[in-house]
């Protein structure tokens, strides 16, 4: 069977590619653990000087697998939860990370995006935050990433409706870089990441962790993840992952609010 983290190394960049198109490339515990893996190796592998995310199939991701959101919820799903690792490594790295997304990107698919360094989307790209629409909270600390990038009007909008956002807009509003098209988008993708990778890593490196807060950025991810799992355990969040595995609607109306 083939890998659904597909990782390459061509010169010094980097190409991780999300290899589960049959499921939209939803990402499971072990996929994070093999993308927090690719990530913390990388930051002390001196031959790697950029990253690559891309996903195969017609979808970057349709984000956590509902799934395992499902089996956590109920206890079934015990031990490490990758993810965080995953979100960590991502915070704390100081490679430039550049992001070829097409297609739908969806909860951490569209929330990864802000702690790449270079975005480009295909024309098809749909950003989309559903986490409340699963009876959730932001993670990977967009619920202060996401408003700084393009406002509280925005970003709530985003949040609470769930809506998809188009790549000229996501452009517009300061998510992305570059629009491209579906057929050039990999080949612009590496283009860009072979000029990086031509600068001066140190430099570039020293740069980028002058622009992050990393620390910062992990205490907010900390605090949404205990949030997160509380809300994991909701009736709300129960009706709606089974509403999902019986590709119906759900129905939060008679579930009190608190
Ligand atoms: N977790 C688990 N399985 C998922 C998934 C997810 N996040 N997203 C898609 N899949 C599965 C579907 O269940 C389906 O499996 P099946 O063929 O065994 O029935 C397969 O991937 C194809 O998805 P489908 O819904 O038929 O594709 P679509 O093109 O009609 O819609 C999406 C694509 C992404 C809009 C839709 O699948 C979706 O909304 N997924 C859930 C996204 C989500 O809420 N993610 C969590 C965010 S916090």
């Amino acid at each position: 069977m083939a890998s659904e983290i597909q990782i390459e190394q061509a010169g010094s960049v980097l190409t991780i590619t999300l290899n589960r198109a049959d499921k939209k490339n939803a990402l499971t515990n072990a996929m994070y653990g093999t993308l927090a893996d690719a990530i913390e190796q990388a930051a002390h592998d001196d031959a790697v000087r950029v990253v690559v995310l891309q996903g195969e199939g017609d979808s970057f991701t349709a984000g956590n697998d509902v799934g395992e959101f499902a089996a956590i919820a109920s206890g079934m799903h015990s031990g490490e939860r990758h993810v965080h690792r995953f979100l960590h490594a991502l915070a704390k790295s100081a490679l430039p990370i550049v992001a070829a997304v097409h297609g739908k990107a969806v909860g951490i698919g569209t929330t990864m995006l802000l702690h790449c360094d270079y975005v480009l989307l295909a024309e098809d790209a749909e950003l989309i935050t559903p986490f409340v629409n699963l009876a959730l909270v932001p993670e990977a600390a967009s619920s202060y990433l996401l408003p700084l990038r393009i406002g509280h009007a925005r970003a709530f909008e985003m949040f609470a409706l769930g809506g998809p956002l188009d790549a000229q807009t996501a452009m517009a509003w300061g998510i992305a870089n570059k629009v491209c098209s579906n057929q050039t988008l990999r080949a612009d993708a590496r283009r860009v990441a072979e000029q990086l990778a031509e600068k001066p890593a140190g430099s570039l490196r020293a740069m980028k962790t002058l622009m992050r807060e990393a620390e910062a950025l992990i205490s907010q991810m900390d605090a949404e993840s205990a949030v997160f799992q509380e809300r994991l355990g909701s009736a709300e969040a129960k009706e709606a992952f089974t509403a999902f595995a019986q590709k119906r609607k759900p129905d939060f109306s008679k579930i009190a609010q608190r």
